[in-house]
Parts: structure tokens; sequence; C-alpha cells
């Protein structure tokens, strides 16, 4: 099917004018390269804000491919589906609305690949999820793993701090997991790249 890029060149634009957190240029390239040559029929994203990745992802389809994506704000929902058909890839992306947290348990597919993105706090709770459903071979992906260097750093505001937790104890258990092969990028807000053995 025809992708209209100029009209997705448009959203992206609209996002970062309305400060809408949408992927960096640089994690996106780094997961177009991680999946190169790889089968790609199932694809999980948690986290679709107005659908750009969703969408820059659908590219990276095989033959039939489809995209899951969960999304809890009423109104990114709308604007992602209306933004999905002015692309011309409704038939890849399924938007489902509502907080991940109650999504997730209800799925029960096989996916090639996660793109964790949503709130910081849930990260062990969605890799959790994630390992229930990522196919052997597949690949897990976690966006803003580093948190803007709170993370790694020992001071933290109180605001910060249940999301720097939770981004460790992901960090922790994907380093830990012997069935995954993990690496940690300084991309964009750091990436965390999970591989099931
Ligand atoms: C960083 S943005 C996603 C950006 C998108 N992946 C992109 O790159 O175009 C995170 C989104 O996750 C949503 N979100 C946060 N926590 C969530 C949850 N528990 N369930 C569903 N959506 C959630 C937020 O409303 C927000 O729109």
């Amino acid at each position: 099917m025809y992708m209209n890029k100029e009209e997705l060149e448009k959203i992206k634009k609209k996002a970062l004018e309305e400060h809408i957190p949408i992927i960096m240029d640089d994690t996106l390239s780094v997961i177009e390269k991680t999946l190169k040559g790889k089968k790609v029929y199932s694809f999980l994203e948690i986290g679709t804000a107005v659908g750009y990745s969703a969408m820059c992802f659908s590219e990276l389809l095989s033959e039939n491919g489809k995209i899951d994506t969960i999304e809890r704000d009423v109104e990114r929902v709308a604007e992602a589906r209306k933004n999905i058909k002015k692309v011309g890839v409704e038939d890849k992306i399924n938007v489902l609305e509502g907080d991940a947290v109650e999504i997730l348990p209800t799925l029960n597919n096989k996916y090639d690949v996660v793109f964790i993105d949503a709130a910081k706090g849930k990260y062990p709770f969605f890799l959790k999820e994630a390992l229930r459903m990522i196919k052997t071979d597949g690949i897990i992906f976690a966006d803003n793993i580093l948190y803007k260097g709170y993370v790694m750093s020992d001071y933290n505001k109180h605001k910060q701090r249940t999301a720097v937790r939770n981004l460790r104890e992901y960090i922790k258990e994907i380093s830990e997991n012997p069935n995954l092969e993990t690496e940690i990028l300084e991309v964009g807000d750091g990436l965390a790249i999970s591989k099931v053995k």
C-alpha cells in the first residue's frame, strides 16, 4: 500500500511543535538498523502518542505484518487514528485505547518485536508482559531508559524518584535474565535492546 511520506513529515513537524514526545531520529535509525533483514510479522508498541513511531515502524513490517499500539490518552488516540488514515497505513496499525497496565494482560498474541515507550514507572511490568508475549528470536526495545541521565546519577529529585527506581529495576532485570542478550545505548534518551536467545 502507498504510504504518504509527505503527510508523515507534516505530522512529525506538528508533534514537535506541540511538544509531543515522539521518537528521536537517531533512536529510530538504530531500531531500523537492528531490524534490517529480520522478518517482522507482529509488532507491539506501548505508548502510541499521535502514531508517529508506529507509522515509521510500519515500513519495517514483512508482508501482511501488523502493529498493535496502546495509548491511554483519549485525544491522542483520536489523533493517532486520524493520522494513520491520512498516511494510508490503517491496514497495518491497530490502535488499542486504554491503559497498557490493563490492556496487556488481555493480549495473547506472540510478537516479533516489542517497543516500550510509555510511563517509566511501569517499565518492569511492561517487561514482564513483553517477555510473556515475545517470540524466541524476538527483540524488546525500551526507549528513554537513561531518562536524561538521572538513572546513572546519584542525585534525583523526589518527582523523578519512582521513575528512576523502576528504570533501574528494568535494566537490572534485562541484564540478569539469562534468556536475553542486552545492550544499552546512549542514543536519544537511552535505548535498551534485548534480544531473546
Ligand atoms: C513518549 S510518548 C510515545 C511516543 C510514540 N511512541 C512516538 O515515538 O511517536 C508516550 C505515550 O505513552 C502514553 N502512556 C503513558 N503511560 C501509558 C500507559 N500506562 N498506558 C497507555 N499509554 C500510556 C502517553 O499518553 C504518551 O502519549
